[in-house]
């Protein structure tokens, strides 16, 4: 974890929140390459998700909700987390997570638990009072919930059908921490994917494998993903049944994604808060009902994280130790770096003039700096899939080779073939 944490750093990845002021807990930046990677994992959940199919419609909706939503979500009853300070050094902690009756810290007396909730509050307008409290969404799902009746009347979808969208989500954890994977602001790729009662249960198998599918396609190694169903205990209250997708982290095996079955608990409470009709006419059952929901909920960061993690590896190429992320070419920030062999005979030019034609297709990186090997090292280090080296033969007959970042093999070809062989590269499942 802390070589990914560090190479993360170093090479632009992710850096601490407002380091120039000391940090803020837990709050982090994506850098350079960071953004493009995250970018990459939220393509491929909309991709795969929304626009690759013909059931499912996108929304993109305001993060501060009106107050009701919370109440009917059961939210601002019900989303808390039990809290304990320390009477001696005054730290805080969840009472879950704490094992004895003492601090964990300084052993000093813990106070009884108070349960804390973790949606931050703000005010609408200048006027500070209760009048005007809101809160910053803890999740995106509500939004789909109280827009169910305008997707259904402005498109033409029929049972089943699913509102998706990806954004931003608060929660005031207690004990934020590991890097990606617990922040108190964060990104979730919500789907809500309304159908028959009674065809419930079905599409709740269908969401598990279909979502465990995913992150294996995208090349995270299979014997580190497990399905673990949540027991009775565990439940939120909305959910009849609820699976986590989990990764095996460095600290553990820990949530990626939960699919929940959250009946038709949402629509009902929706309806019940607002007055509005919620319901579905079903026109060959030519009956009406609150429809079903089966929510795969996932987290951007967190799946960040679990690429990153698991594409990091070191190993040994011509007798050098290097490390690379063997990121599959979708995710990768850079598709291709294109590099002169020399700096001189035209060749700095020649590959210039490719970099600039590839760069209309993918993102790709030029460098001319250092040795050869150096770049292909620096290059390994961020991901980058594609090495493409322009040499004295290029200036002969038009021809570049092509190194592949994982074999470190490299095979030669004409320069005007390099985008439709990197096209088919870049899109090839991982397997
Ligand atoms: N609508 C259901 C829901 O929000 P959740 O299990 O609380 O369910 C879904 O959250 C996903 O959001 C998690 O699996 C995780 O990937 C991500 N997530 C939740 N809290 C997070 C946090 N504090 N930091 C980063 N990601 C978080």
């Amino acid at each position: 974890m802390e070589k990914v944490v560090n190479l993360c750093k170093r090479r632009g990845f992710v850096y601490p929140g407002s380091e120039i002021y000391g940090g803020l807990g837990s709050s982090l930046d994506y850098g350079p390459l960071g953004v493009e990677l995250k970018r990459n994992v939220k393509e491929a959940w909309w991709r795969e998700i929304v626009t690759g199919r013909d059931d499912v419609v996108g929304l993109d909706a305001a993060i501060i909700m009106h107050p009701r939503v919370w109440e009917a979500s059961g939210h601002l009853a019900g989303f808390t987390d039990p809290l304990v300070d320390c009477k001696g050094c005054k730290q805080r902690f969840r009472a879950d997570q704490v094992a004895g009756p003492r601090c964990p810290e300084c052993g000093g007396e813990l106070t009884e638990a108070r349960q804390f909730n973790l949606m931050f509050k703000t005010f609408v307008g200048p006027v500070e009072d209760t009048a005007h409290v809101a809160f910053l969404r803890p999740e995106t799902a509500q939004s789909m919930f109280v827009n169910f009746r305008n997707v259904l009347e402005t498109s033409r979808l029929k049972l089943p059908f699913g509102i998706a969208q990806i954004g931003r989500s608060f929660r005031n954890e207690i004990t934020p921490g590991n890097f990606l994977f617990r922040t108190r602001e964060f990104e979730q790729m919500e789907l809500e994917f309304f159908v028959r009662p009674g065809e419930d249960e079905q599409w709740y198998d269908y969401w598990r494998s279909a979502r465990l599918e995913w992150y294996a396609r995208l090349g995270i190694k299979r014997d580190r993903l497990r399905l673990r169903p949540h027991g009775r205990d565990e439940l939120a209250h909305y959910a009849k049944a609820c699976v986590d997708v989990e990764y095996a982290f460095p600290f553990g095996w820990s949530e990626l994604e939960g699919i929940a079955n959250r009946t038709d608990f949402d629509l009902r409470r929706h309806s019940e808060y607002s007055g509005k009709d919620l319901t579905y006419f079903d026109e060959e059952r030519r009956e009406r009902y609150f429809p079903y929901v089966i929510e795969p909920a996932a987290g951007a960061d967190r799946s960040t994280l679990a690429f990153l993690v698991d594409a990091y590896d070191e190993d040994e190429v011509e007798g050098e130790a290097r490390i690379v992320l063997r990121l599959h070419p979708r995710l990768a920030p850079y598709k291709a770096a294109v590099f002169p062999l020399l700096r001189k005979d035209g060749q700095p030019e020649r590959a210039r003039r490719i970099y600039d034609a590839l760069r209309g297709h993918f993102p790709v990186d030029y460098d001319q700096a250092g040795s050869i090997g150096r770049r292909y090292r620096r290059q390994d280090e961020v991901g980058t899939p594609f090495g493409i080296t322009v040499d004295h033969d290029t200036m002969k007959d038009g021809t570049v080779t092509l190194r592949d970042r994982d074999a470190t093999t490299q095979i030669r070809l004409a320069e005007d073939r390099l985008v439709e062989e990197l096209r088919a590269r870049i899109e090839t499942p991982a397997t």
